[in-house]
């Protein structure tokens, strides 16, 4: 298997304020970025920002200062955010910064000498709002966007266009030949009936009606299109181009690495019909995958500001903890399905996962190995009943699910199987009875046993959950005494590593929620907004 991976989120438009939408997409992609770091795989995680176009133009004119100023506030809120969420990006690319700048004009030289791109003109119909032409049919008789649905207009502007009729044939038989690629695997046939079949256009890629972009060398006038820009971040930021590109050959240029677009359904066409071609155009290796996942609605739908059903994620994680926060959101929205956000269920998920399976499971196990044995873990000697065997083998079972789900990117599911393991171990607590083992001294081996399964459980549920848990799993660790030498991946799925630690009884690291409370509380800040709206 590769042991190399690079991850990447799309680079959100620093248009507004980040909100849980994006904040969803960045978690899970962190969650998998942690996910094989902690497994030894080499790992880059890029996220960064989109920050040309239209719409920043006309934003920062709204405000009276330059668009440069504009992306520089709204970048903060992004990078602030993803601090709060401890998000652990290994880099992080604004399409303003020099770097990628000057290799976009590279890029389009390059395009244009070997006439993958020629200059013509345009005329279609424009949605301002997602920057995209539209054909005839595609806008209907009530010429409005297929994507958003605001109306659009006429427009003919001299512009550069890229030669998609050259690559499409190559692009449909890459999709044959790695039927993994796109996944979900529904998401390619709605690329080829509503894109690829009806007959591909060559894309236009750059813009005269505004000048918020990255300048076309070979033409006055005219600016590079922003989905040209935006995509080939994904290189540049590895250094493609430039003189350092250590990163692009380790992680692009290596076959063995593995190359993982995660996107949100909205920008699937261009990641999986253009970006392919415009990586042939360049000769370069495709990603393996691009992986669409849902859309994260609330119960009236969409979240929009003006709905005023908009949930700040800074006092979510104030209140309730980063690492209650990242496990909501991978727990109750199956990535790669749409889900939506309810206060109940986010309550209700944290209180079922959190403090009755884990934090239980935790509590109870410290406090009978400080009653019964002065809180020294007993060593781990063997399976001595059906009951210790069907536990170390789940325990096994579940570490080898966790890497297969993981690796198909069932990310949902892989965390599924870890709290399956601890709900099991609960249960083995009351299968095993230890409070009446600990009556019968003829009975102190199988208590041994027992305290020393669930120790080791513990232990290897909290390093399954750490990419999650990014601050209670150390918790964890330092309840069960496991030393920093100990805190590894190999170690923890070894019954016994643990032999002879001290445990320490600590705060109460989940406590139970008062669903009532929170579930209020939550309600409070959704309807914030609306109320400073209305005022
Ligand atoms: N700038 C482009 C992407 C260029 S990538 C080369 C763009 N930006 S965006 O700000 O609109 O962000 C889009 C992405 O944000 C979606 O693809 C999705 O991953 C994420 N989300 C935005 N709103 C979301 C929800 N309500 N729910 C889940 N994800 C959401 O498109």
């Amino acid at each position: 298997m590769s042991k190399k991976f690079y991850i990447t989120t799309p680079i959100y438009y620093p248009s507004a304020s980040p909100h849980l939408g994006h904040a969803y997409c960045t978690t899970m992609c962190d969650i998998i970025a942690r996910g094989k770091r902690l497994r030894g795989f080499e790992t880059f995680f890029l996220t960064g920002l989109d920050e040309h176009g239209e719409k920043i133009q006309k934003n920062a004119e709204a405000k009276g200062i330059s668009p440069q100023e504009f992306v520089d506030e709204v970048a903060l809120k992004f990078t602030n955010l993803w601090e709060t969420l401890k998000i652990s990006n290994d880099d992080f690319i604004r399409t303003t910064e020099p770097r990628h700048y000057e290799t976009v004009q590279k890029i389009f030289s390059d395009f244009v000498a070997k006439d993958d791109v020629y200059l013509s003109s345009y005329k279609g119909w424009y949605c301002v709002h997602e920057e995209s032409f539209w054909t005839e049919t595609q806008v209907g008789e009530e010429h409005v966007c297929p994507d958003c649905g605001r109306p659009v207009e006429l427009k003919e502007e001299p512009a550069y266009f890229f030669r998609c009729s050259k690559y499409v044939d190559g692009l449909v038989k890459y999709y044959d030949e790695n039927p993994k690629f796109i996944t979900p695997e529904g998401r390619k046939a709605e690329m080829i009936n509503n894109f690829i079949k009806p007959g591909l256009n060559d894309l236009c890629v750059s813009r005269t009606t505004f000048s918020w972009g990255i300048p076309v060398k070979e033409s006055e006038g005219h600016v590079v299109y922003v989905w040209l820009d935006a995509l080939t971040n994904y290189i540049t930021a590895l250094g493609y181009g430039q003189e350092n590109n250590e990163n692009f050959k380790k992680f692009w240029l290596d076959e063995d690495c593995e190359i993982v677009h995660v996107i949100g359904a909205d920008i699937t066409r261009f990641h999986t019909i253009y970006w392919p071609m415009f990586l042939k155009a360049l000769d370069l290796r495709q990603p393996s995958r691009v992986f669409v996942h849902g859309l994260m609605m609330m119960k009236d739908g969409k979240m929009s500001k003006s709905k005023g059903n908009v949930i700040p994620v800074p006092p979510l994680v104030e209140r309730f903890g980063v690492d209650a926060v990242r496990l909501y959101l991978c727990r109750e929205i199956v990535f790669g399905q749409d889900g939506q956000f309810t206060p109940e269920q986010f309550v209700e998920r944290l209180n079922a996962d959190l403090a009755n399976n884990l934090g239980n499971l935790l509590n109870r196990t410290v406090s009978m190995i400080n009653k019964y044995f002065d809180g020294i873990i007993p060593s781990f000697k063997a399976d001595l009943n059906d009951l210790d065997k069907n536990i170390h083998e789940l325990a096994e079972k579940t570490v080898k699910s966790y890497e297969y789900l993981n690796d198909e990117l069932k990310v949902t599911e892989a965390y599924a199987s870890v709290f399956d393991l601890v709900s099991a171990a609960n249960k083995y607590i009351e299968d095993s009875a230890p409070w009446a083992l600990a009556k019968d001294p003829e009975k102190k081996e199988l208590l041994e046993s027992c305290m020393a399964h669930l120790a080791a459980v513990i232990y290897l549920a909290g390093t399954l959950l750490s990419p999650i848990l990014v601050t209670k799993s150390e918790k964890i660790f330092d309840q069960l005494g496991v030393t920093p030498e100990l805190r590894n991946y190999e170690d923890a799925q070894r019954f016994g590593a643990l032999d002879g630690l001290k445990v320490v009884k600590g705060e109460q690291l989940f406590p139970r929620l008062d669903a009532t409370v929170e579930i209020e509380y939550i309600k409070q800040l959704m309807a914030a907004p609306k109320e400073k709206a209305a005022a």
